[in-house]
C-alpha cells in the first residue's frame, strides 16, 4: 500500500502552515517557439496541488524537463512551466529544472538534503518519472514524511489492475518503433491478456521473423529469433494481414503482407485496423500502447485513428499507455473518450511490466509513515 495524502497529514498533524515538497513530472512538449505545446501533465497535477493548497500546505514543486546534461541551460528552462503553473495554480512555487544539477539522475545525497531542507513533508506525484532512481523521487523519503500524489495513486491503481483483475476479454494492442523496447512487456502482458495485438514499427520484425518479406520498412535483425520464439510458444500474438507502405515515387500502397524490396511499411492497412477494432470492441478491458503506423504524416494516420476510435466506442475498460499513444488521443480529440490516459510513457509500461518502481518502493518505505506512527 502507498502512503496517502490523509496519511501524510495525520503524520504532520495536519497540514497548516506545512511547506511540502512536492515531485512532478512537467516534462512537457515545448514547441519550437519555446511555449508549451500540450499541459496535460501539469493539469494532470492540479488535484493534488489544490488537495494540499486546500489544507493549508505551502507547496514547493519541483521537476525535470527533457534530458539537459547536468548543467543550467535554457533550452530547458522551466520558466514557461512556471508561467502556467502560475496561471493554474496560483502560489504554488516551482524550483528550476531538478536536472541541471547532475545530482538529480546521480542520485546524490547533497541534492537531496538541499531539496528536502525546510520542507516538512514530501508528495510524489510524478508518476512519468517513478521509474528513475533520481534524488528527487527515492531520495525525500528517506528523510520526510511522504505520500504518493492523486495522480501517482491512480496510475498505479489502473495499471496494477491490468496484472491484476483485467476484464475479460482483456486485449493489448501494442505499436511503436522498436520491438526491443516493449519484449518485457508483451512477456509480462502474455501472463494475463487474452489477445496480443500486434502494429507498428515493431510488427516488422515478428513479420520478418514468421518469414515474410518486409521491405525496407523498420527492422531488428538482432531481434528476429527473439520474436520468433514468443510466436512458437504459441501465445496469443495477432499480427497484422495487412500492410500501408511507401513506394518509390511517393506512392502510398496498400499490400499484404510481403512487400517488395523498396517498398516501406508505414502504417497497419485497413483490414488489420478492422480486424484489431473487432477485437477491442468485444473486450472487456484494453490496454493501447504505442502508434499504429507513422501518424505525425496524414497518409500514415488511418491505423492509428480507428484504433483510437474503436477504444471510444468500445464498452471495455480503456487504458491508453502515455507517451506517443496518448498524444495521438489527444491528437486525435478523443482523449476523453478513453477511460485513463496515463501520463507515464516507460513508467507505465514498466509498471506493468515489473509490478513496481523505484518511485514506488520509496514511497513504501517513507519514513513516518502511519504504520510507524502507529507502533511509536
Ligand atoms: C517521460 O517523459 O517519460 C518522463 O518525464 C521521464 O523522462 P525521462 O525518460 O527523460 O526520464
Amino acid at each position: 500500500m502507498l502512503p496517502t495524502l490523509e496519511s501524510l497529514s495525520e503524520a504532520l498533524g495536519g497540514l497548516n502552515s506545512c511547506r511540502i515538497l512536492l515531485r512532478a513530472d512537467f516534462n512537457v512538449p515545448l514547441g519550437d517557439d519555446g511555449q508549451i505545446a500540450d499541459d496535460f501533465r501539469i493539469k494532470a497535477a492540479l488535484p493534488t496541488i489544490r488537495w494540499l493548497t486546500g489544507q493549508g500546505a505551502e507547496v514547493v514543486a519541483c521537476s525535470h524537463l527533457g534530458r539537459p546534461d547536468g548543467q543550467a541551460d535554457p533550452r530547458y528552462s522551466l520558466a514557461p512551466i512556471q508561467a502556467r503553473l502560475r496561471e493554474l495554480a496560483p502560489g504554488v512555487e516551482l524550483l528550476e529544472n531538478l536536472r541541471f544539477d547532475s545530482g538529480e539522475t546521480g542520485n546524490d545525497d547533497r541534492l537531496v538534503q538541499q531539496l528536502v531542507d525546510g520542507c516538512h513533508g514530501y508528495v510524489n506525484d510524478a508518476f512519468g518519472a517513478s521509474h528513475r532512481a533520481h534524488a528527487s523521487i527515492v531520495g525525500p523519503p528517506q528523510y520526510r514524511p511522504s505520500a504518493a500524489g492523486r495522480l501517482l495513486a491512480k496510475e498505479v491503481e489502473v495499471l496494477l489492475g491490468l496484472r491484476t483483475k483485467p476484464k475479460r476479454p482483456f486485449v493489448a494492442v501494442l505499436g511503436g518503433a522498436k520491438v526491443s523496447d516493449k519484449l518485457g512487456v508483451i512477456d509480462a502482458l502474455l501472463e494475463t491478456a487474452d489477445e496480443v495485438m500486434i502494429g507498428g514499427g515493431m510488427c516488422f520484425t515478428f513479420l520478418a521473423a514468421r518469414g515474410h518479406g518486409v521491405g525496407d520498412s523498420l527492422l531488428q535483425p538482432d531481434q528476429i529469433e527473439a520474436c520468433g520464439r514468443l510466436l512458437q510458444s504459441g501465445a496469443p500474438i495477432r499480427l497484422p494481414s495487412d500492410i500501408t507502405a511507401l513506394a518509390p515515387g511517393e506512392r502510398v500502397v496498400q499490400a499484404g503482407v510481403d512487400l517488395r524490396p523498396d517498398w516501406r511499411g508505414l502504417d497497419i492497412g485497413p483490414g488489420t485496423a478492422a480486424e484489431f477494432s473487432d477485437l477491442i470492441a468485444e473486450a472487456g478491458t484494453v490496454l493501447w500502447n504505442g502508434p499504429m503506423g507513422l501518424f505525425e504524416d496524414p497518409r500514415f494516420a488511418a491505423g492509428t485513428k480507428v484504433v483510437a476510435q474503436a477504444l471510444a466506442e468500445s464498452r471495455a475498460f480503456t487504458v491508453v499507455g502515455g507517451g506517443d499513444s496518448a498524444a495521438a488521443v489527444r491528437q486525435f480529440g478523443l482523449d476523453r473518450e478513453m477511460d485513463h490516459v496515463s501520463t507515464g510513457g516507460g513508467a507505465s509500461l514498466e509498471l506493468i511490466e515489473q509490478g513496481d518502481l523505484p518511485g514506488l518502493k520509496a514511497l513504501r518505505e517513507s519514513v513516518g509513515t502511519q504504520e510507524e506512527n502507529r507502533n511509536a
